[in-house]
């Protein structure tokens, strides 16, 4: 498996694969690969000539600098993972200088207003260096299709419109959430929980199902009522939001329409650490 740390490495690479006509999956990571992720690279296999992956912390969207200290990092455990996938996989894991230089800083973009909602609420400028990272690796990697997680939906999203903003020609491919047996979403966050809150935590996907089901009768603030009060009972797991939203807007629903796809967004606290969940709901 190749694995290159320097653009000026990878370029030539690149230029090759684009001369020759192939064409490129790519799967942007941070590390710490899971099942999750390893789903996104056995998809942009098998619906591209070449896959690439690339590994890179990026400072910039860590909106909390003790966050950014603690996430995982596990290169060489990560590069076996993706051995026993396919050791045909291209990984580019570039250094902070190699992104960005001396000038460790985000862009500003304007998402349409996608990135005021949820996760752009309360972690601010996250979306910013997410937009700054993505934007800077498809100018690399140049790929045919890049591959999100539905898992962070906002951000799948986000992207969309960024390629859209950008004229970027790149199809983004979205992927469906993969789960711990119990129901956990897959994170890389979910190795710092400790045994008595990793045991809770299936608890957020039982109540999103819950939610779906009720969703079916209920008004979306009677949904969002009852999960509110589902986790003020609960003693381990501490709910930040749940909203009810608009697949396409991200906005916050107050009334049903037919014709439209909603989606219910979580994040929760288990201890000190943050997981985010999503369902959708017709
Ligand atoms: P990271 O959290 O490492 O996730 C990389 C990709 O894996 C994202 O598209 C994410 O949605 C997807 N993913 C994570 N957990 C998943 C799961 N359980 N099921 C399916 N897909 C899952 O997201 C990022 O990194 C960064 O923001 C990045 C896009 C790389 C920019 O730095």
């Amino acid at each position: 498996m190749k694995v290159y740390n320097l653009q000026e490495n990878i370029s030539p690479i690149i230029e090759d694969i684009k001369k020759k006509g192939k064409s490129i999956g790519f799967v942007p990571t941070m590390g710490a690969l899971h099942k999750g992720h390893l789903s996104l690279i056995e998809e942009a296999l098998k619906q591209n000539d070449v896959a690439i992956m690339s590994i890179f912390v990026n400072p910039t969207q860590f909106n909390n600098q003790q966050d950014l200290e603690k996430y995982p990092r596990t290169m060489d455990r990560d590069l076996e993972l993706l051995k026993t996938v396919s050791d045909k996989i291209i990984v580019y894991a570039p250094t902070v200088d190699d992104i960005y230089g001396e000038n460790i800083e985000s862009a500003h973009f304007d998402f349409d207003g996608l990135e005021f909602e949820m996760e752009g609420k309360f972690r601010p400028g996250h979306f910013d260096g997410v937009g700054t990272i993505v934007k800077r690796l498809f100018e690399i990697i140049q790929p045919t299709k890049a591959y999100f997680g539905k898992k962070d939906f906002q951000q799948y999203r986000i992207i969309q419109k960024l390629v859209e903003n950008y004229n970027i020609p790149v199809s983004i491919v979205g992927c469906e959430i993969y789960r711990e047996k119990d129901g956990l979403a897959m994170s890389s966050r979910n190795e710092r929980l400790n045994p008595e809150h990793r045991k809770a935590s299936p608890f957020i996907y039982k109540v999103l199902k819950t939610a779906k089901e009720k969703f079916g009768t209920k008004s979306a603030n009677e949904v969002t009522d009852w999960v509110e009060s589902q986790f003020a009972e609960h003693d381990l797991l501490e709910l930040e939001y749940f909203i009810i939203a608009d697949e396409e807007s991200l906005k916050t629903i107050h009334r049903k329409s037919k014709s439209k796809s909603y989606r219910a967004f979580i994040a929760v606290y288990a201890d000190d650490i943050r997981l985010i969940d999503n369902i959708a709901l017709n």
